[in-house]
């Protein structure tokens, strides 16, 4: 795990930040710029979907049967590893960071995450990560379901065809999709995680909407920032109790 940078205004409390929204809103640059800034560790929970989605390919279970996903969820590990930049995620111990990435596991992952024993499992191994606190944690139903509590939740969105044209921009100089199919599987996607009937992806009521269509990602981050610092400022006592004031008669 990586400590904290010396530098970093760590905030010396143990806080959760929870970072939900949909793909491609910007939620992995501005968890990890966070985590960096104050001093927290940064979880990437979509990773961990995206490794579980993974082995029930690689075992060719069913995506759609929810009772042998969860046979296969009882003989699964999964860790995360904090590091510098990234997560390294670590499936029955094997480093499958590299091999979650690609359009089919990404398919699977919003596949096997609608269904409630699946989620059950991933929301019991998230608290577990997070319970000490001193985290960001990003997902879709961190606000809402694994941290109710958080002391921060960001709710990061932004148009599909902006979150759309990200992605493509993320695929490198000879992109194996066409930015059309790109915000046409990004659409699908946000429609199963909207829509699934466990945890669907929605903003806490508490949760600070950002929406990042018309920002840079730089701009968006500075916002998350100055969120961070507000809610910490607010939920902070006060430096010197106040003076008592005389009573005017006794
Ligand atoms: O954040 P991501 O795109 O890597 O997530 C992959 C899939 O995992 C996403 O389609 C929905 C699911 N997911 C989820 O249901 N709950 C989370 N907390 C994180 C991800």
């Amino acid at each position: 795990m990586s400590s904290p940078a010396a530098d970093t205004p760590s905030i010396g409390r143990k806080i959760i930040v929870a970072i939900d929204g949909p793909a491609g809103a910007g939620k992995s640059t501005i968890a990890r710029h966070l985590a960096r800034h104050f001093g927290l560790l940064n979880l990437e929970t979509g990773a961990m979907y995206r490794a579980f989605g993974l082995k029930a390919l690689r075992r060719g279970v069913p995506l759609d049967d929810p009772s042998a996903l969860q046979l296969l969820s009882a003989e699964t590990t999964i860790r995360l590893e904090v590091g510098d930049t990234e997560n390294r995620v670590l499936l029955d111990e094997e480093d499958v960071t590299g091999l979650i990435r690609n359009q089919m596991v990404t398919d699977a992952a919003s596949r096997v995450s609608i269904f409630p024993p699946v989620r059950a499992w991933m929301v019991r191994l998230q608290q577990q990560l997070g319970a000490e606190g001193g985290i960001v944690m990003e997902g879709r139903d961190i606000g809402t379901v694994v941290f109710p509590n958080a002391e921060v939740k960001i709710f990061l969105d932004a148009a599909p065809e902006v979150r759309g044209m990200r992605r493509f921009d993320q695929l490198g100089p000879a992109p194996a999709q066409q930015p059309e199919e790109v915000i046409r599987d990004l659409r699908s996607r946000d429609q199963r995680d909207r829509n699934r009937a466990d945890s669907p992806l929605r903003p806490a009521p508490d949760a600070v909407l950002l929406d990042s269509t018309h920002m840079t990602l730089d701009e968006a981050v500075k916002a998350a920032e100055a969120i961070v610092d507000e809610r910490l400022a607010a939920a902070a006592p006060p430096a010197h109790s106040p003076t008592p004031t005389t009573p005017l008669s006794s």
